[in-house]
């Protein structure tokens, strides 16, 4: 999925500095800042016990398909309920025949539709263009079929989170958006004309089943006990909450008070201490010196809010810090915007082995 600071492209990087580092001491991980839940994702099919934890809602219902998870799911009671209905295909899952019933549903006009689309909103002095009408509407009726199945009794939690996962993973491939959902775009991008259709998620069926937290990780900080301690919080000030609202907003379907141009939700409580320098560099204090950990890792990058001296500072306080930096591809443009001038951005590796 496109989410800031995804580290998917970065895992061997990660895995390569870790591994020779001595830096994956046991078999437990901690993901304290899941997001896509990536990372968590990697070391679990590595074999490692994996808890992860994100404050967005739909960072756990992804959590819980690719972590709380290990195997494809049989849907045995949902498969008797719409047997009729299903179209077995050769070879198919059972997995891939339902997602086939849920693309050929029909649309529903609910919230999504009536809030988020242009045709839901045209009465308002804006309309909203972040999907198409019949996207919107599909979106709507996929979600709602979801939530009707869980309250019926007929899919099992891990088969619910993965339906709910599909929707969330599939979603993105269709929002008239350039990247994040703070706005949309004013005309349609090619890829938000496409009828939506629901893509399988490549699960994560070897490896333990881990945990999955939906909790300002700072609460978990005094009951952690882990091995190694993974840390991937935001760089910036700009915060995870309203730039994933519609993503937040689908997986919860709670019908929230949208305000703005972009209907962003209330995320009051969904703040981050990291997206505020004074703060992060506290609250990073405090999971240094509070969680159990035999090596904490702190992935960032050069342009991040937290200065290196002032990181490695407050890391040294609990053990022997040391920094692993990469050119990544990624490019900071001068301020005239001439190529020549690029700058480089370096993703950073901060290994804190506990005294
Ligand atoms: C850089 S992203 C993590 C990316 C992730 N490693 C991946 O590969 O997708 C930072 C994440 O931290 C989460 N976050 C920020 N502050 C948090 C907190 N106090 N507790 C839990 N999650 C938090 C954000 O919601 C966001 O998902």
């Amino acid at each position: 999925m496109r989410f800031i600071g995804n580290k998917t492209k970065l895992l061997s990087y990660i895995d390569d500095i870790l591994s020779k580092n001595n830096a994956l001491p046991g078999e437990r991980f901690f993901d304290f800042f899941a997001g896509t839940a990536s990372v968590g994702k990697y070391f679990k099919e590595k074999g490692y016990t994996v808890t992860s934890s994100d404050i967005l809602y739909f960072s756990y219902v992804l959590q819980q398909a690719y972590i709380h998870n290990s195997k494809e799911p049989s849907f045995d009671k949902l498969g008797k309920f719409i047997s009729n209905k299903l179209a077995p295909r050769l070879m198919s899952t059972p997995y891939e025949e339902v997602l086939d019933y849920l693309n050929s549903i029909q649309g529903t006009e609910g919230y999504i539709y009536k809030n988020f689309t242009e045709e839901g909103t045209k009465t308002t002095p804006t309309p909203r263009k972040f999907f198409k009408g019949d996207n919107g509407k599909k979106i709507d009726a996929i979600r709602q079929t979801i939530e009707g199945w869980k309250k019926k009794g007929l899919l099992s939690k891990n088969e619910y989170f993965i339906l709910l996962a599909t929707l969330i993973e599939s979603v993105p491939f269709y929002a008239n958006i350039s990247g994040v959902y703070g706005a949309f775009l004013k005309s349609y991008d090619p890829r938000a004309k496409k009828d939506l259709r629901l893509r399988p998620l490549s699960l994560s069926t070897k490896g333990p089943v881990g945990s999955a937290f939906n909790r300002n990780s700072m609460e978990l900080v005094n009951s952690i006990e882990t091995d190694t301690l993974y840390l991937d919080p935001p760089y910036n000030a700009r915060q995870y909450a309203p730039n994933y609202h519609l993503l937040e907003t689908i997986a919860e379907y709670d019908d929230p008070e949208i305000k703005g141009v972009a209907g962003i939700r209330p995320y009051n409580n969904q703040k981050s201490e990291f997206c505020n320098p004074a703060t992060a560099l506290e609250a990073l204090g405090k999971i240094a010196g509070g969680a159990k950990y035999k090596v904490l890792v702190l992935s960032y990058n050069s342009e991040g809010i937290m200065p290196q001296k002032k990181i490695l500072e407050v890391l040294s306080k609990h053990g022997n810090a040391k920094i692993y930096e990469v050119d990544y591809r990624r490019f900071k443009s001068n301020s005239n915007g001439n190529a020549e001038h690029k700058t480089h951005i370096k993703e950073q590796l901060y290994v804190l082995k506990r005294a």
